[in-house]
């Protein structure tokens, strides 16, 4: 093929796939890092990690976890499914326990209070009905686990230069980037989701894209 094509195949799925590209250059590893630091406080009795990753895609944040957690993975999309079982029989740190073709909104095969702690990374953005994606996780949380999340939200102070840019931008980015929506108020839906301690923080992500810099990160607890 021409090196012309090449090109610009290349170019049209950086514009078209912005956060994989991004995640795939490790944007978001310093502040993910830090959010996972104390996961293994979770861990139940027996001293043991039950971890469900929901909209988990390629795995990006498997090396965040704890050594010896046991990893279910949750997605829409059945292609990461065949990545994934590769990508785990190289790494060995972690236990995978399986993955699950679903969405995250209606997890019905992942059992009632069977996970210690449930991980959902930018993947808000993308779902119609957050509300009812926060019911599933709380019901297979066992009560005292949390909820790990960093999403990117709406710009919350609605006269600054990025609200005006997501306002302009988003029909037409939400149109071309598989619905991602740049202007969810995911934090409302967290305080609005009946869990017992919510300690959430609104940042600003260095070095994203600038419709995208303003994030939510936190954890909150069934
Ligand atoms: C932007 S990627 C994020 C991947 C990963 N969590 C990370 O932080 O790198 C969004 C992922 O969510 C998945 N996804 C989208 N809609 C979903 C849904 N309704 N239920 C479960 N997964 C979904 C996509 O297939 C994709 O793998
Ligand atoms: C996690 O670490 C932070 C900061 O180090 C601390 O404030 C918080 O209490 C810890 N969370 C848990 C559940 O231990
Ligand atoms: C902790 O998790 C492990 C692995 O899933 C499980 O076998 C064990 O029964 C759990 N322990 C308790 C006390 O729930
Ligand atoms: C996990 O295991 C690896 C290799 O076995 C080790 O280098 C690393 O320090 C361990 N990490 C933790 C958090 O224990
Ligand atoms: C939820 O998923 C199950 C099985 O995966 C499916 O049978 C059911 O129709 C789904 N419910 C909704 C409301 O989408």
């Amino acid at each position: 093929m021409s090196p012309i094509i090449l090109i610009l195949q290349l170019i049209l799925f950086l514009l078209a796939f912005p956060i994989y590209v991004l995640n795939f250059l490790g944007i978001w590893d310093s502040i993910k890092k830090d959010l996972f630091s104390n996961l293994s406080d979770f861990a139940n009795s027996s001293k043991e990690l039950n971890v469900l990753e929901i909209g988990c895609g390629t795995g990006a944040n498997f090396k965040f976890y704890p050594n010896g957690s046991r990893i279910t993975c949750l997605d829409v999309n059945p292609n990461f499914q065949s990545y994934l079982s590769k990508s785990q029989m190289e790494s060995d740190h972690i236990k995978f326990e399986g993955f699950v073709v679903a969405s995250a909104d209606n997890m019905t095969t992942v059992a009632d209070a069977s996970m210690d702690v449930v991980v959902c990374t930018l993947l808000a953005c993308s779902l119609p009905d957050t509300p009812k994606m926060l019911e599933e996780v709380r019901r297979v949380l066992k009560p005292g686990g949390a909820f790990y999340f960093l999403e990117h939200v709406a710009s919350t102070d609605d006269s600054s230069f990025i609200s005006y840019l997501q306002k302009i931008l988003n029909p037409t980015w939400s149109l071309c980037l598989d619905g991602c929506n740049l202007r969810k108020t995911t934090w409302k839906d967290l305080e609005q989701a009946k869990f017992s301690d919510l300690k959430l923080r609104h940042i600003q992500a260095p070095n994203v894209l600038m419709p995208i810099t303003p994030h939510i990160v936190g954890y909150a607890i069934k």
